[in-house]
């Protein structure tokens, strides 16, 4: 007992000892946003001078606002915002913002019930049909004659699941009103998302378009040196780690959440280890770890189909199947319906859900010709047979299979 009290004080002085990394970690979460935004005046000033004529309660222009993730759209607008609207309560000007990520809340009518409660309208969870909804919001912000500047953010997610019709709804909105009036700013992570829209709706969004361009490898620099004097130690953060977290995140598409996120793994596994500085070796694997958990993320997300069609071709690497092709697995995944007592899907749609996957980096798919009889698609893991197990194995439907010898490969 005593003996175990003093390895456990040793766990703890350890611990206490141990060099300290971080002067505030939350700081490197995504969603803080920094009083200052280095390489982004232009679209900052863009979006205040659009916005500015709300401060004597007119209606600014709609705003389109597109960029690659990790540009910064989220937190521009928001600063920008946040600045506006304590600039008008100031003046006493009846302004209001609503910030919707439409990924996150999901459904057309969920996101018109944080527009009912930013102006403090109660509307049930559920119950009430859409239109019934437009219209209680819009005479509760004609009857409080308060402009509403709203947010609608990864707003592409919403209309690739929905259609159009809730922007084509809001832009309309100030038809009707006679005191209220609503600005309306849409923020897309997918460049292409404008072909979805319907021409008036375009045309009625876009009165002013703002783009967010992907960082280059010192602006991400800059960005990283700021964040980091808020957030770590002074002197544990070398050069060459700050310089790695930049060239890595810029290598993929400039993404400042990349860069950031690089920079507080390290920085966890730096302190994790005991060590005193931040080193590219610790970088090098945080890149690794981030992979692996987004790898992880997928998978365990993945529709029930498309976990089999995984667990097909993991079995037949298993069985030490070389290059497996689309009828094959197709075959090994109609057994294990079977062995599940799952109906199965047909060829043609498996075929669809291996080039989702092939997509999302977790398979490799190639087309080869078959000479006269067609074409095939080739078909190997991406990722390694561990992490598949691994998560597999802690799947409900999955861990029946995960060891399944399946019969139709015993003679290939
Ligand atoms: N210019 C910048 N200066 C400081 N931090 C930034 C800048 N641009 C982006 N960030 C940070 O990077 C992360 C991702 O930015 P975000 O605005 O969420 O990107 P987007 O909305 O374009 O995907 C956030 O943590 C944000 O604070
Ligand atoms: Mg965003």
């Amino acid at each position: 007992m005593q003996n175990s009290k003093d390895q456990l004080d040793d766990i703890f002085d350890n611990f206490l000892k141990r060099p300290k990394i971080f002067t505030d970690r939350e700081v490197l979460r995504p969603d803080f946003i920094p009083n200052h935004l280095p390489h982004r005046d232009d679209q900052i000033h863009q979006i205040a001078k659009i916005l500015a004529p709300v401060l004597d309660e007119e209606r600014g222009s709609n705003i389109f606002i597109y960029g690659k993730t990790g540009t910064g759209k989220t937190a521009v607008v928001k600063y920008v915002l946040k600045r506006l609207i304590s600039r008008g309560h100031e003046i006493g000007a009846l302004i209001e913002d609503c910030y919707v990520n439409c990924r996150l809340v999901g459904t057309v009518y969920r996101v018109l019930l944080k527009l009912g409660e930013s102006i403090d309208i109660k509307i049930p969870f559920t119950g009430l049909a859409t239109s019934e909804v437009y219209d209680r919001f819009e005479n509760a912000l004609d009857n409080k004659g308060v402009l509403l500047l709203v947010v609608l953010d990864e707003i592409d997610a919403l209309v690739k699941e929905y259609g159009d019709n809730l922007i084509y709804e809001l832009t309309r909105v100030n038809e009707t009103l006679n005191k209220g009036k609503v600005s309306i700013i849409c923020i897309s992570n997918d460049l292409l998302f404008k072909d979805l829209l319907d021409p008036r709706v375009i045309s009625s969004l876009s009165e002013e378009e703002v783009v967010f361009r992907p960082y280059t490898a010192p602006e991400l620099n800059d960005i990283l040196f700021e964040r980091a004097d808020i957030s770590f130690k002074d002197d544990v953060l070398t050069a060459g780690a700050l310089n790695l977290c930049s060239a890595l995140a810029a290598a993929e598409h400039g993404d400042a959440r990349r860069a950031l996120d690089l920079l507080r793994v390290a920085g966890e596994l730096t302190e994790r280890d005991g060590d005193a500085k931040v080193t590219e070796e610790h970088v090098r694997r945080a890149q690794k770890k981030i992979e692996e958990d987004r790898v992880v993320l997928v998978l365990k997300t993945l529709p029930i189909h498309s976990k089999l069609v995984l667990c097909s071709i993991y079995l037949m690497k298993r069985s030490k199947v070389k290059n497996a092709i689309t009828g094959d697995v197709y075959e090994v995944y109609v057994e294990l319906c079977n062995t599940l007592g799952l109906e199965f899907l047909t060829q043609r749609r498996i075929s669809g859900l291996i080039n989702e996957l092939d997509i999302t980096g977790i398979l490799n798919a190639r087309v080869v010709s078959l000479g006269r009889y067609g074409r095939t698609k080739k078909i190997r893991l991406a990722i390694s047979n561990v992490v598949i197990k691994n998560v597999f194995s802690s799947d409900p439907w999955m861990n029946k299979i995960i060891d399944y010898v399946p019969k139709c490969l015993l003679n290939k």
